[in-house]
């Protein structure tokens, strides 16, 4: 498996990190993996802030939610990825996606870890994660908070699996869908393997997997 496929079938999020600091060799490379991510008409609406400020890292940690409190006060960092909206109207959380999966790959191919912190309030509502982090981090009100991205060596290897491809895979037109979710159904009550779909899709997408 070539490197880049390596990191992204490894990659998982991890919420447990080793009290390791991040060379800064290695961090300029993750925040070029952002920079280099793709934007609506290049627009490269983003600003990354590094937080290493173990004071400011505790306040973010009290502001988000339970679980993520703990890769909050881990990690020896955390990359806040913020855009603005103004750049691009159209795009501007996708835009913060990209930047986000791309550091959070380059992180997994140099052997660290992320923990993805989704903190984007689609309302933007005022007592939300994204505003009371937003506050902390004096981000001016324009720009959107789209995530958080606590960075370090892992404790732990996650195991997170994903569903089969077949059951998220279709040809040509959606509603073949519906053939699959009889076909899904089917397999349940004959106990079919569901590895009895997946060389089917790919037969059908000619990929000669099978
Ligand atoms: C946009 C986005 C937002 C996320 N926000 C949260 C979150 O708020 N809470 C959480 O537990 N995990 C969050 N995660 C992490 C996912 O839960 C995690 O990626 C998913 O469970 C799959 O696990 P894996 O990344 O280890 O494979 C987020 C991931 C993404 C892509």
């Amino acid at each position: 498996m070539n490197p880049v496929l390596r990191a992204i079938r490894e990659r998982r999020n991890n919420v447990n990190f080793k009290p390791i600091p991040i060379a800064n060799e290695n961090l300029n490379a993750i925040l070029e993996a952002g920079r280099w991510a793709p934007s609506w008409t290049n627009s490269q609406p983003w600003r990354f802030i590094v937080v290493k400020d173990e004071k400011i890292k505790e306040k973010m940690s009290e502001a988000v939610s339970t679980f993520f409190k703990m890769s909050l006060r881990e990690a020896p960092l955390a990359i806040a990825v913020c855009v603005n909206p103004e750049l691009d109207p159209f795009h501007f959380v996708e835009d913060g996606t990209t930047a986000t999966q791309n550091m959070a790959l380059a992180a997994q191919s140099l052997g660290l870890s992320t923990s993805w912190i989704g903190v984007f309030s689609m309302r933007n509502e005022k007592n939300s994660t994204e505003r009371k982090v937003k506050a902390i981090l004096k981000v001016p009100k324009k720009w959107r908070l789209i995530s958080i991205l606590p960075l370090g060596v892992p404790k732990f290897k996650q195991r997170q699996k994903r569903k089969d491809l077949a059951e998220l895979l279709d040809f040509n037109t959606f509603h073949v869908m519906e053939e699959k979710e009889r076909l899904l159904e089917t397999e349940k009550t004959s106990k079919v393997t569901r590895k009895t779909l997946v060389p089917r899709s790919a037969r059908e997408l000619g990929t000669g997997i099978v």
